[in-house]
């Protein structure tokens, strides 16, 4: 886990493209957090630095929205916020959302809990003050040190590089 400070929208922001290089696709993204934190603001970032140009609109009424990246990839942005478990849940179109060569976020991702598999990084937003927001990233080992080091060199205030995943505990020639 990696653990930021993201003093401003424009901090957050930066963060974003720190992020956006380092996703490749098949990959899945989910961004939990209240109300407010932040979510979209990273997720347009993100499309912005991946090339997509023209309106990122949030997805919180449409449900999903889908772009396409510089390198002809897909990009899609879910949110899952209105959709309620069970019998929504069951209709929606995950497969059109998880295709091999796409990146995919998905804020809110509870209700999708039993479609989505595993997300590759998990991002937590949580609001500190009105401006500030602090971000907790889980991903694998080399992600959060990527993500961390990237951070880092944009001014962004990194709390806690704690490398928790399993891979951390594995001793290097082990396997
Ligand atoms: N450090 C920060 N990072 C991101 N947004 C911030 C920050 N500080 C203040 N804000 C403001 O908080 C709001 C975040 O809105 P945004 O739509 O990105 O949140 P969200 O998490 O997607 O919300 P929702 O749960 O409704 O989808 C924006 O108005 C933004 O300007
Ligand atoms: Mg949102």
């Amino acid at each position: 886990m990696v653990a930021l400070t993201l003093a401003s929208p424009a901090q957050t922001r930066r963060f974003a493209r720190v992020l956006a290089p380092l996703l490749q696709p098949p990959a899945l993204v989910t961004i939990e957090g209240d109300l407010g934190t932040g979510k979209t603001t990273l997720v347009r970032a993100i499309m912005r630095a991946r090339g997509v140009r023209g309106a990122v609109t949030s997805p919180s009424f449409t449900l999903a929205q889908s772009y396409r990246g510089r390198y002809g990839e897909a990009l899609h942005h879910l949110d899952l916020y209105r959709l309620s478990r069970g019998a929504d849940a069951d209709l929606f179109a995950w497969d059109d959302y998880l295709a091999t060569d796409a990146v995919t976020f998905v804020e809110w991702p509870a209700a999708g809990s039993e479609a989505l598999p595993a997300a590759c990084v998990r991002l937590e937003l949580l609001h500190r003050t009105p401006r500030s927001r602090s971000a907790r990233l889980h991903a694998s080992v080399a992600f959060e040190q990527a993500a961390a080091e990237g951070a880092a060199a944009e001014g962004i205030q990194v709390d806690e590089p704690v490398t928790d995943g399993p891979a951390a505990a594995v001793p290097p020639g082990a396997s």
